[in-house]
């Protein structure tokens, strides 16, 4: 039995990342946990209006998506925490600049170098809607077809309503094998 318990932002878990722009001659990051695929060519990036690192995209049109990884939480954590409209945060993270321009975390296992398409605007909110200039993997998640390996790379995920991180499972099956179960009864 299920029981309605109204209009719930409830469809998590999802993967956590730190979002990355420049300010000026540094990078400022934030953590975000809103986000998502559009088509097969666009992301989208949930910003709150207040935001400190939403002036800067709009300046450089540029922001970086860096996954999480269990060795990142930390530094992660904080940039979700202290904002930079009061204290630097330029420093959280070991970095290099993207062929776009925009901030690569050298230790996120994947980042998304993105130019920013539109912006979607709703009550309080940003929703940045990205292309997606360049894909950095670390090679030990890339397997010799060239495919990103998820059975090595795993991202934290996150739950807004209790708030908290949970980690990424096991493969538990190949898309569409199942159906050949419901096919063949
Ligand atoms: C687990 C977690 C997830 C978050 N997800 C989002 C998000 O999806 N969108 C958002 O606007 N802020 C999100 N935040 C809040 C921002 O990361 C936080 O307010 C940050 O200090 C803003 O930094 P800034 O003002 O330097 O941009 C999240 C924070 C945490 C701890």
């Amino acid at each position: 039995m299920k029981k309605n318990i109204g209009s719930k932002l409830a469809l998590y878990s999802m993967p956590i990342t730190v979002i990355g722009a420049m300010n000026g001659d540094k990078p400022t990051w934030t953590l975000v946990g809103h986000l998502g695929i559009i088509g097969h060519d666009r992301v989208m990036v949930s910003l709150a209006a207040p935001h400190f690192i939403n002036g800067k995209i709009k300046e450089t049109k540029k922001l970086s998506i860096n996954l999480v990884d269990e060795n990142l939480l930390p530094q992660a954590d904080f940039v979700g925490f202290a904002s930079g409209n009061k204290t630097d945060k330029s420093q959280a993270f070991s970095y290099e600049i993207g062929e776009a321009g925009a901030p690569v975390i050298s230790n996120s296992p994947l980042t998304l170098e993105c130019s920013v398409a539109d912006i979607y605007e709703t009550l309080n909110f940003e929703s940045y809607i990205c292309t997606i200039d360049n894909t950095y993997v670390d090679t030990q998640h890339l397997g010799a077809d060239g495919k990103i390996n998820y059975n090595t790379l795993k991202p934290v995920l996150f739950e807004f309503p209790t708030y908290q991180y949970l980690k990424t499972g096991d493969v538990i099956g190949k898309c569409l094998t199942f159906k050949n179960d419901i096919v063949s009864t």
